[in-house]
């Protein structure tokens, strides 16, 4: 097993009936042999590591789902687009094979679920989110969608999915990035049953809202339709979900897997600019209401002020109860910027751009919002351009439930003990990490107790095409999850009606 210097297997980008043909392929042709390939088993000779599941066939899926995109030559799937309508037969056909009874909900996340041996007992919740950002990478939100299908796999191929002691069920949820229509948490939040009916009325940059898009699926998008989309506390017991790091503190630290201790909050604005469109030859440079210009100087503040809060914050008046501590974990994006008419000889009639805050403490990234709010309009105000801020996201930060992690860290490090045969992952190493981006959880968290599972990706590189984890870590991931589902699993049942072999 090595887990830092992971090689693909023959085996590892194909699956099922490709195998076949390999197979097939290889006992036809003049060499006729399976020499230097690797064979394995469903159990792999007892020792319960399921690498065909957990490994090869994840894998594969993985580079499946990525290639299921709205555009050519990059990944791009967002909210019920038509890549998405796709990626969602597929999700489908994969939990059916891992023997889960399947449906698609009024919000266009997909559930798989098994019952166990007590159908009305609170369910286990394992998800993550089919969505992607504009060019994105291929494990953000398929890997945890992915190694939870594996996961429930083995115990269907185990004989252990009809013993669960609850039901558990995966979930593939429609939207986290926002991409589509900037409110993240399309899906999540309707389950969670934290959607405000108003998110149905918000319109994408082709005019088309929520509803519309979900009428266009023949899902009626109504106030009771999203209604029916949320959970019953009481019939939910926990949720957690495996998701890719996005940042550099497990290979640094160089640990496959760690747990989460909650996840920052965030806000997102959208600030519109409107100055005096003109020729660019003409009007000269004092005479400018030019809103790209004035637009620069408030994304160089935002740097500036989330950089530095300390510059412009006074501690001990404005906000007494703050430290600098209390910044830990601050960071402020522009990501998206837009102009009209966009021309290069002609001086903008409009600036639009989004700001991204996050912050660990919820009242100190309120104070950036509002510090940030001031410094825009006064800046607006000296260059008689008009300013408007609109809040398009706010989410509070989340904390993970202590006992759920606590399992899962003892799941993660007894499959890590497993792949890992000299004990090089000692238990009390096992990392424990605040994550900065916004994860289903956040949502979920607000319907039950939550928890994650962060894996190690390449470079801590993420929202990027360059986004990779270790064929390995996969497989640890998934073996995890197993050994947490594993504490679901009815023992006695085992006992009375042993696995047929
Ligand atoms: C989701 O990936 C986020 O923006 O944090
Ligand atoms: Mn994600
Ligand atoms: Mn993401």
């Amino acid at each position: 097993m090595a887990f830092r210097s992971a090689k693909a297997s023959p085996f590892c980008l194909l699956h099922g009936h490709e195998v076949f043909v390999l197979l097939a392929l290889v006992l036809l042709s003049p060499i006729g042999s399976l020499e230097g390939l690797e064979v394995g088993s469903v159990d792999d000779g007892g020792n319960e590591l399921f690498r065909e599941i957990l490994k090869d066939e994840a894998v594969f899926r993985i580079n499946e789902l990525g290639k299921v995109s709205d555009r050519d030559g990059y990944l791009e799937r967002t909210f019920l687009s038509r890549a998405a309508i796709r990626a969602t037969h597929l999700i489908i056909s994969w939990m059916r094979d891992a023997g889960l009874r399947t449906w698609v909900d009024q919000m266009g996340n997909i559930h798989g679920r098994a019952e166990g041996v007590n159908a009305s007992a609170p369910a286990l919740l394992i998800g993550s989110h089919m969505d992607t950002v504009v060019d994105a990478g291929m494990y953000d939100g398929s890997l945890g969608i992915i190694c939870a299908i594996s996961a429930l796999k083995v115990l269907k191929t185990n004989g252990k999915l009809g013993k669960l002691y609850r039901p558990v069920e995966v979930i593939a949820f429609s939207d986290e990035e926002g991409v589509r229509f900037q409110t993240t948490f399309l899906g999540s939040a309707a389950i969670a049953g934290i959607l405000p009916p108003s998110a149905l009325q918000v319109s994408d940059k082709s005019g088309l809202t929520v509803q519309d898009v979900l009428k266009k699926n023949s899902i009626e998008g109504t106030v009771d339709s999203l209604a029916k989309v949320k959970y019953d506390p009481e019939s939910v017991w926990g949720y957690t979900e495996v998701h890719i790091e996005q940042g550099p503190v497990l290979e640094t630290l160089d640990y496959p897997l760690g747990v989460v201790k909650g996840i920052a909050g965030q806000t997102r604005l959208k600030v519109t600019v409107s100055g005096s469109q003109g020729h660019a030859g003409t009007v000269p440079m004092l005479l400018r209401q030019d809103p790209m210009a004035a637009s620069a100087e408030l994304i160089v503040t935002l740097e500036s002020l989330c950089k530095h809060p300390d510059k412009f914050l006074a501690y001990d008046q404005q906000c007494g109860r703050f430290t600098k501590e209390s910044f830990a974990g601050l960071v402020c994006t522009v990501g998206e910027l837009s102009c009209w008419p966009s021309a290069s000889n002609v001086i903008p009639g409009q600036v639009n751009f989004t700001v991204d805050i996050r912050a660990v403490d919820d009242a100190a990234r309120g104070v950036i919002v509002s510090e940030l709010s001031k410094q825009i309009y006064e800046k607006c105000d000296n260059r008689m351009v008009n300013c408007t801020i609109e809040l398009k996201h706010n989410a509070e930060g989340r904390h993970c439930d202590s006992e759920l992690t606590s399992q899962l860290k003892d799941a993660a490090h007894s499959a890590l003990r497993k792949l890992q045969a000299d004990d090089y992952y000692d238990a009390g190493d096992m990392p424990i990490l605040m994550s900065g981006a916004g994860h289903d959880a956040m949502a979920m968290a607000q319907l039950t107790k939550a928890s994650m599972l962060f894996v190690r990706c390449r470079g801590g590189i993420s929202h990027s095409p360059e986004e990779f984890v270790l064929d390995d870590d996969v497989w640890a991931a998934g073996l995890a999850l197993l050994h947490f589902l594993d504490q679901h699993v009815d023992q006695q049942q085992l006992v009375d009606s042993p696995v047929e072999s």
